[in-house]
């Protein structure tokens, strides 16, 4: 049976003052043990929110895949690793859409997370005219295929994979519960002919796009959504908490 996950992606908001209070806050709470809790702050406060998180995990919005080298602004796996903060972000449709990362680059970074022992976000969704054209299966599922493509068959066991309308993220519109359990079966089945039902039926598939304390519980309810993957609303402890409630 698979746990629920609910991972609060900061993206590019707080200052330490925020990291700080919001952990304060989260340390406070003794979580049910049938919910993950992560939280992922800019990276420029990733070391001090792994010293201080005691209830939830940390992890990154991104990383670059190469181990070292002359990439400036970039981090890498094992620099990750090397602070303990074990999760990441990859391929959201914001590194997609503004900073030009395309499929074949978020696979290399998959498999290097992977091979650094970190356990990534794969990030799938489509645009509201991919949805309007009806082409979004066919988007999603190459979302996914060249996102896991480097992984051997045992590796992709250890991906979580995040559905993300982008017509849902930060615009209040949130899939209806219907409409995101459709694209995660899908998800779901494409796994199962990748690498087996097994497996497929042991990885976790996020929801995220507007999710918030009225909506989580029945989205939470659909057979193959474990767990949301938040952006404003995870800014807001009180609100965050309930997600987290929502998905106990
Ligand atoms: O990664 C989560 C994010 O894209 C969702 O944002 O604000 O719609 O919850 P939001």
């Amino acid at each position: 049976m698979r746990g629920l996950i609910v991972a609060g992606n900061w993206k590019m908001n707080g200052n330490q003052q925020f990291v700080d209070d919001m952990l304060f806050s989260l340390n406070k709470v003794e979580f049910s043990e049938s919910v993950e809790v992560i939280v992922f702050p800019p990276s420029v406060y990733l070391h001090a929110a792994r010293q201080q998180a005691k209830t939830v995990k940390v992890g990154a919005q991104n990383i670059f895949f190469e181990s070292s080298g002359a990439y400036t602004g970039e981090i890498s796996p094992s620099m990750l690793s090397d602070i303990d903060c074990r999760y990441v972000i990859l391929g959201h449709s914001e590194r997609r859409a503004i900073f030009s990362e395309d499929d074949d680059l978020i696979a290399k970074k998959v498999v290097a997370s992977i091979e650094n022992d970190l356990v990534p976000i794969l990030c799938v969704g489509e645009t509201l005219e991919d949805r309007e054209s009806g082409r979004f299966f066919e988007v999603i599922a190459r979302q996914v295929k060249i996102g896991l493509s480097l992984l051997q068959a045992e590796q992709v066991a250890r991906v979580i994979v995040a559905y993300e309308p982008v017509w849902a993220i930060g615009t209040g519109k949130t899939a209806s519960p219907l409409q995101a359990q459709e694209v995660h079966g899908l998800i779901r089945r494409l796994v199962a002919e990748l690498v087996g039902e097994q497996i497929s039926e042991s990885i976790s598939i996020l929801y995220g796009g507007s999710v918030n304390a009225a909506n989580a519980k029945e989205l939470f309810s659909q057979p193959d959504i474990d767990g949301g993957l938040v952006g404003g609303a995870s800014l807001k402890v009180d609100e965050f908490l309930a997600i987290c409630s929502a998905a106990a």
